[in-house]
């Protein structure tokens, strides 16, 4: 099998380690190859240098991979303000590509990027990593088979220190992540959203929020997301009818506590960026071939959970609840 050839844009603190991913399954499957690596940043790039050698194709600028017909795909891992304009312009020149969360900062842009791909009939996917978590594919199993009963509500804590932040917000940020698990988990969209955030250090950029989500039925989901706590968490606890789940989505360790007693749920924890890159590449390669394959973490999905951004932060701007307007899917050329 030749290897698709994989660019990574963007050789920050993600791409590195998305760096490391694709360089690890080349050597032990053989069906990816790293490309090349652009950042803008010569530090960033000699930083690079200094961990994966001087044997990759290094470079600070990313136009001339845009017609470059060795390249199968592209991981895009620049920051937020950057994926819609780099995503358009290898969409337009038919190349494959996976952006990292948040797919766009607007749900237009997303949107356009969906339109794009199918236009072009490219793979488009996006970075919702907890897809390829096993602790939350179990998690999506447990609810399915009603081990909890009927679900009333979701409790996510998405928390972190990180120092005062002057391009970035949290919401933004971090929620993409509790938005997307949620749909996974329970196959529902939020249809009001109503939040509050804040910025203490930083007052233009808001540093907590506190977004609750509600469901058809009178599920529902309040998310926390925070650079402010020091503890690092990423949970999620299900609480329903006949008891309750609690996910550490970093150890993938899963419980369920019902009228029984507490008991672990046994998960062999996924390396999500390995499972994700994989998942990339076997789309590339089925829709080269034209065979019927599911992407797991699609464009759509992508420019639903920017549609909740966007709510979550119209909501804190103008004090009061929004409904939500979710994105639906443009038609879709059949592949010739
Ligand atoms: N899936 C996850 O769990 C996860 C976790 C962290 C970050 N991310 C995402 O990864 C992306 C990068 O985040 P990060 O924390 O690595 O940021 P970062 O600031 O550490 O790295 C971004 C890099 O992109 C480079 N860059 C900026 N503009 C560029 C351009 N036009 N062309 C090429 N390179 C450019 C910068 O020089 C920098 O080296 C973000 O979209 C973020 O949301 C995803």
């Amino acid at each position: 099998m030749t290897p698709l050839r994989i660019a990574v844009i963007g050789s920050g603190y993600w791409g590195r380690k998305v760096i490391r991913e694709i360089l690890e399954i080349g050597r032990s499957t053989g069906q990816i190859e790293l490309h090349s690596v652009v950042d803008s940043s010569p530090a960033s790039l000699a930083q690079c240098q200094q961990e994966f050698g001087s044997g990759i194709d290094y470079r600070l600028d990313y136009q001339d991979l845009v017609q470059d017909p060795s390249l199968s795909g592209v991981h895009i891992a620049s920051p937020n303000g950057t994926h819609f304009d780099i995503a358009s312009r290898f969409l337009r020149a038919g190349k494959n590509i996976l952006v990292e969360k948040p797919l766009t900062l607007k749900t237009v842009e997303s949107y356009e990027l969906v339109r794009l791909a199918a236009e072009n009939k490219c793979v488009l996917s996006v970075g919702h990593i907890h897809r390829f978590n096993n602790g939350v594919r179990e998690l999506r199993r447990v609810i399915a088979e009603g081990e909890i009963g009927e679900p009333y509500y979701v409790d996510f804590r998405w928390t972190g220190f990180m120092n005062p932040q002057l391009q970035r917000e949290v919401i933004t940020d971090l929620a993409p992540h509790p938005f997307d698990i949620c749909n996974y988990a329970l196959d529902a969209w939020p249809e009001k959203i109503s939040c509050k955030g804040r910025g203490y250090r930083t007052k233009q950029n808001e540093e907590v929020a506190f977004i609750t989500g509600e469901h058809k039925g009178g599920l529902m989901a309040h998310i926390e997301v925070s650079w402010l706590d020091r503890d690092k968490r990423r949970e999620v606890a299900i609480v329903g009818s006949n008891g309750m789940a609690f996910l550490d989505c970093m150890s993938q360790k899963l419980f369920v506590e019902d009228s029984s007693g507490r008991r672990e749920i046994p998960v062999l924890p996924s390396n999500t960026i390995a499972s994700e890159i994989i998942h990339f590449a076997d789309c590339i390669r089925n829709s080269r071939d034209s065979t019927t394959y599911s992407n797991h973490s699609d464009g759509m999905l992508g420019a639903r959970v920017v549609s909740l951004l966007e709510a979550s932060r119209e909501s804190m701007f103008q004090d009061r609840t929004i409904p939500v307007q979710l994105p639906i899917m443009p038609e879709i050329p059949v592949r010739q």
